[in-house]
């Protein structure tokens, strides 16, 4: 008897040690979950990430897509059922924040965003199934050397370029005025990233204004000589405007379109969104690349006035943001069509254009043979192309606030006998003058050269030279031009 109390005592005595122990792990994780309101410097936000990775890990998955100029890893986290690969038929979505070193309001919110989707996950029936159903891309931070130079405050440029002096939204190749500036490793990464994941939408957040701003945000030079404003509408104007729209009504004051900026009082945006050439036009920026290359429609948010706030101002910045930014996940679901296309024995055609009448930009079918096409409501005639296959066509209704879903089996050929003919009249380049107007329309204007930058790359192929494929199909269509006429 006597000696099996002792016993006891240690028991207690350990259990006591081992709860003070697990009760120190949870504190240590109290500290960066739930994430906090709280400006995060560079290893705080990889503990954010890495915290929520181990908390939720059957939702998550942390990877980084490259290194800044300093060496500092640019990380990810994709949260999704079934994270590391494509699913066929699961659309993927990213945010990209923080592009600008000094504009760190999109980088928090996209760490209380991340917590909102796990911590809701098996709780919240909508955020369980926007997790079921959708890959989710978030990067907090593109520019990390930048935004350790910077510091709070509204205005201003420090830490707004990388470590190496370049502005991350002047550095994509650009269709009108090519590479302007060295391409940065920040670029590159991301080119990397949106041409092997298949992306449908995504938004890039930056701050110093409220409004939402859409492609394009670049215009030829011709045009730029205007003395007046230029309205620079991309073939897809109806959805960008649509999407755009989304986000600012659903934020409580965007939609006012008065933001009152001390720098910029009079600056007036109906409904809370621009289109980018019409405000101010940028070479090389992303929005526009995402648009020109791939098949991901891309917008940028403009956040707020303030693009350093005190930490104090961010959970409003969140409560403001929040729905909106759950609402534009949820576009991928809601809006255009979907589906796949097969071959006659029912497998998947990779690269398939999904062509929209009388609409320049096409997609095409990533591996799965899935695609997305985002549309406003209406009637289109959707042809599905691809060479060496017999044309698909078919007409689909597209309803309001419910996606289409259009599947294509396409036929090969039996001779390999593909018309020079036809190919002679398409090549046939017609280009217009341009006229100098004050609302310009990319499809009225389009020359041959336009309408070739428009097809969709098939992801997946190599991004490594981003000007090659341009030249090389410039000088392919003029020597068939040449040899043809
Ligand atoms: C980063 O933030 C953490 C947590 O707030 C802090 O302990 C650490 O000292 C900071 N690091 C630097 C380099 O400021
Ligand atoms: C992850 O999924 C497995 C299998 O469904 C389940 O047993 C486990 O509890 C889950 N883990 C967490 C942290 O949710
Ligand atoms: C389209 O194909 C997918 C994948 O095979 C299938 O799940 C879906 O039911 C099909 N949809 C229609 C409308 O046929
Ligand atoms: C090849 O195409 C031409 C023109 O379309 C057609 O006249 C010819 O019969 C075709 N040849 C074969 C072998 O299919
Ligand atoms: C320019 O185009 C936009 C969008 O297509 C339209 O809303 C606007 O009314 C047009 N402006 C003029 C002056 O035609
Ligand atoms: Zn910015």
């Amino acid at each position: 008897m006597e000696s099996k109390l002792p016993a006891a005592k240690w028991r207690t005595l350990w259990l006591a040690i081992l709860l003070y122990y697990v009760s120190g792990i949870n504190e240590a994780q109290c500290d960066i979950l739930p994430v906090r309101p709280i400006h995060h410097n560079n290893t705080a936000l990889r503990q954010v990430l890495e915290a929520l990775t181990a908390k939720y890990p059957n939702i998550t998955r942390l990877y980084s897509i490259g290194k800044s100029y300093q060496g500092k890893s640019l990380w990810v986290i994709e949260i999704t059922k079934d994270p590391g690969k494509h699913l066929p038929g699961k659309p993927e979505l990213k945010y990209v924040a923080n592009m600008h070193g000094n504009e760190v309001v999109g980088r928090e919110l996209l760490l209380l965003l991340a917590d909102h989707l796990c911590s809701n996950y098996g709780r919240d029936q909508r955020i369980t199934k926007l997790v079921d159903t959708t890959r989710i891309h978030l990067l907090p931070s593109m520019n990390p050397d930048g935004w350790e130079s910077s510091h709070v405050g509204c205005t201003g440029i420090k830490g707004r370029f990388n470590a190496n002096g370049v502005d991350l939204n002047r550095n994509f190749p650009d269709p009108y005025d090519g590479q302007t500036n060295e391409l940065q490793p920040e670029t590159q990464a991301i080119m990397n990233w949106i041409h092997r994941e298949p992306f449908v939408l995504s938004a890039n957040l930056h701050g110093g204004t409220l409004v939402v701003n859409y492609p394009f945000d670049n215009l030829p030079s011709e045009l730029k000589r205007s003395t007046t404003r230029v309205y620079y509408s991309s073939p897809d104007d109806d959805i960008f405007v649509n999407i755009a729209k989304l986000y600012s009504k659903t934020h409580p004051t965007m939609h006012n379109g008065n933001p009152r900026c001390p720098i910029q009082r009079e600056e007036k945006f109906p409904d809370g969104i621009t289109n980018g050439a019409a405000w101010y036009p940028i070479s090389g920026g992303m929005q526009d690349y995402n648009y020109y290359k791939t098949n991901c429609f891309e917008i940028t948010l403009e956040l707020g006035c303030c693009k350093y706030p005190p930490a104090r101002y961010l959970s409003p910045y969140w409560r403001a943001n929040r729905e909106a930014l759950l609402k534009y996940i949820e576009l991928v679901h809601n809006t255009g069509i979907r589906g796949f296309v097969f071959d006659e024995k029912g497998r998947p055609i990779e690269g398939a254009k999904i062509i929209i009448e009388n609409r320049a930009k096409k997609v095409k079918t990533y591996k799965d043979g899935d695609y997305w096409r985002l549309l406003v409501p209406g009637n289109y005639i959707i042809r599905v192309a691809k060479r060496k296959y017999k044309n698909s066509k078919k007409t689909i209704t597209v309803d309001p606030d419910a996606i289409a879903y259009a599947n294509f089996t396409l036929v090969r050929k039996r001779s390999k006998n593909f018309s020079r003919r036809r190919l002679a009249a398409k090549m046939n380049p017609v280009a217009q003058p341009l006229k100098s107007t004050n609302n310009v329309s990319f499809h009225k204007v389009v020359t041959h050269r336009d309408k070739l930058r428009l097809s969709a790359k098939s992801p997946g192929k190599s991004a490594s030279t981003v000007l090659g494929p341009f030249i090389i199909t410039s000088l392919v269509c003029f020597v068939l031009v040449a040899l043809l006429k």
